[in-house]
């Protein structure tokens, strides 16, 4: 299973792409709103896309970015102008009817297009059938409304295999590890998650405790 960062922060795609395991990237509005507005800077539509060419760079694989018109023609005309920015990004369409018809238009043209908003396998195989590369399921919404997101993700991927449909599954809206570890057992091709999740991937008192140790004992004999 592929490792992505959902961010539209620079620093912390440089800073895991640094570990050597950031495979690509995942936008939306949300987060890019959340980024101009911590620099203070205003959105505009060439600030946008310098943005996007950077984070590009800097992830040095797929990155979603996130349409925001919300009829097909609109979409399919905004899809472009973002392909248009570097050979890495994905657009990522809304679940919906207008997103459907917009998705195979601009699948058609050979733009990679990514799914989103998906809580259900019905969503997914319509988006499969429409041409998508990627479906992203919403883990941690799922679960934040007292129903099962592993669930979810479970029904997407068997159904995918089943069916023996090409598109990709990014389980998205992760939370906390274990729906990392969860992803990957059920077979997800991708999971994107923040900045935070990463670290906490990593961290483990036991290993520190068991650093600490090593150089202490180290230290007492060292030549
Ligand atoms: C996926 O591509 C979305 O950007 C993201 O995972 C949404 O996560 P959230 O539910 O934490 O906002």
């Amino acid at each position: 299973m592929e490792l992505y960062l959902d961010t539209a922060n620079l620093e912390e795609i440089r800073e895991i792409a640094g570990w050597g395991v950031l495979s690509g990237v995942t936008t939306n509005p949300t987060l890019v709103a959340k980024e101009f507005s911590a620099r203070g800077e205003r959105l505009t539509l060439e600030g946008f896309a310098r943005h996007l060419r950077a984070v590009c760079e800097a992830a040095g694989g797929p990155v979603s970015a996130e349409v925001t018109a919300l009829e097909a023609e609109a979409m399919v005309a905004e899809g472009r102008r973002l392909a248009e920015i570097h050979p890495h990004i994905v657009v990522k369409l809304p679940t919906t009817v207008e997103g459907l018809k917009a998705c195979k238009r601009l699948s058609a043209e050979g733009v990679r297009v990514n799914m989103t908003l998906i809580f259900s396998a019905n969503q997914a195989l319509l988006a499969a059938r429409a041409g998508a590369s990627y479906v992203s399921p919403f883990l941690g919404r799922v679960d934040d409304i007292s129903w099962d997101g592993g669930e979810l993700l479970r029904e997407i991927v068997e159904m995918i295999q089943v069916q023996d449909l090409s598109v990709k599954v990014i389980a998205a809206s992760i939370r906390h590890p274990r729906h990392v570890t969860e992803a990957a057992l059920l077979g997800a091709d991708i999971a994107t998650m923040p900045y935070p999740v990463f670290q906490q991937l990593l961290k483990h008192p036991l290993t520190d405790l068991g650093l600490r140790r090593f150089m202490e004992d180290w230290e007492k004999v060292r030549p």
